[in-house]
């Protein structure tokens, strides 16, 4: 069988990712900006990777040219005329994303799956602009699209059965690993992740420790890749802030999702991170950084408390069925790297254990932020694991 033609709007990091994984697969794509300047910056960085997986010897030169030779770039998005899908990743903006869509829809044929790549919008609202809208998916990749296996599938409210079926199997086929979610904020990795950045900037608030100190607890004790203030320098305090808003608000003020003034602060002072050469760390030339007090029962207690929040809104993303507990925690293993999966980590602690821990915050601090869920009561009162 012929394989369809992927058309993929936005030349950003996202886009130029998954245009990259299409291409592997084999398909044709089509990748469409506005910008001519980006759609260039993203082919040279593509030729660039081409070039260093030959180099490796992960592909020949031949599949290199090949790939490379599947890809039209182009500013018109008439030349998605015979997609068998097109996968938005614009500007994070709804009216924008709206807009993007309701022209589409006049382009491409009947049948095309229309897939948007958002982070943080609801799919049903981007699906509203859109008339045939049981056609439309939200299609999650990760950052880096090539180099993530994790893709979260989300359906809308309006979404048929068969777009989702035919979505799942062709992102299958492209050997990544598919969870399906509810199209609520955050969907699964970014709602589930959330207690990693916002309980490391409360234990810093509280005193318990620096930024160095949490980093070093969460990676040499909790065995994660990177600490929560070296991670949210790589994504940069004003990105990461934002999520955390608009995920706060989204959540009709759920205190759990409370954002922080250290980050807000970080964030207004122009500390971003890497991209800004400073952020909860230095990253200037030739500048070193505090080290980390290698206490370990202090590194203990940290890396316990941000494992239990992380647990607990695991066990409450089940709770209220986002997703399977499978799901669930392939997620925060291939899309975010984490360790272990949370629900198989608190099999392991003990969900008593768990349970106590969370019951012994929310009585000492009083604040809903560390109320247990349902589910993890339940579940040890009827004395059963997750798996
Ligand atoms: N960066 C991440 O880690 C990440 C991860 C998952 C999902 N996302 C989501 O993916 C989407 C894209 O994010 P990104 O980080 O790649 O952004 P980006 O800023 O790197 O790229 C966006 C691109 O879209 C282009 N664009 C804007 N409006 C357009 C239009 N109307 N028509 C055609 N092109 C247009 C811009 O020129 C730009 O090249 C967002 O919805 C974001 O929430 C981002």
């Amino acid at each position: 069988m012929e394989k369809m033609i992927i058309g993929i709007l936005g030349a950003g990091t996202m886009g130029s990712g998954i245009v990259q994984v299409a291409a592997q697969n084999k398909h044709q794509v089509v990748l469409v900006d506005l910008n001519e300047h980006i759609l260039m910056k993203s082919k040279a960085k593509l030729e660039k990777i081409m070039n260093r997986l030959v180099e490796k010897e992960k592909i020949t030169s031949e599949e290199a040219t090949a790939i490379q030779g599947r890809i039209t770039y182009s500013q018109d998005i008439h030349d998605f005329k015979d997609c068998g899908l097109v996968v938005e990743a614009i500007i994070e903006n709804l009216k924008i994303k709206q807009e993007v869509f309701g022209k589409l829809e006049q382009i491409v044929s009947r049948d095309c799956i229309l897939a948007s790549n958002t982070s943080s919008l609801s799919i049903a609202s981007i699906a509203a602009a859109v008339e045939k809208s049981e056609r439309m998916i939200g299609i999650h990749f990760f950052n880096p699209a090539p180099l993530m296996p994790l893709v979260e599938i989300i359906p809308a409210v309006q979404t048929s059965s068969g777009t989702v079926e035919n979505t799942t199997t062709l992102i299958d086929s492209w050997n990544k690993v598919t969870v399906s979610c509810k199209d609520t904020p955050g969907f699964i990795v970014n709602r589930v992740a959330r207690p990693f950045y916002g309980e490391a900037l409360r234990i810093y608030e509280e005193g318990v420790a620096d930024f160095a100190t949490i980093d070093w607890a969460m990676t040499e004790l909790g065995g994660f890749r990177m600490g929560p203030f070296t991670l949210m320098d790589y994504i940069g305090n004003d990105v990461n802030y934002v999520v955390t808003e608009t995920v706060f608000a989204a959540f009709y003020y759920d205190p759990r999702y409370k954002p922080s003034f250290t980050q807000k602060r970080h964030s207004e002072a122009g500390y971003y991170g890497r991209k800004s050469g400073r952020g909860y760390f230095n990253y200037g030339e030739g500048v070193e950084n505090p080290a980390p007090n290698e206490d370990r029962e202090l590194g203990k207690v940290i890396f316990e408390r941000i494992l239990i929040m992380l647990i607990n809104e695991a066990v409450d993303a089940l709770f209220l069925n986002i997703a399977s507990k499978e799901a669930i925690d392939l997620a925060m293993t291939k899309g975010v790297n984490y360790p272990k999966g949370l629900l198989t980590w608190a099999d392991e602690l003990g969900l008593d254990v768990v349970l106590e821990k969370l019951q012994e915050m929310y009585e000492e601090y009083g604040e809903d932020r560390y109320r247990p869920s349902p589910l993890l009561r339940r579940m040890v009162r009827e004395g059963k694991t997750f798996f």
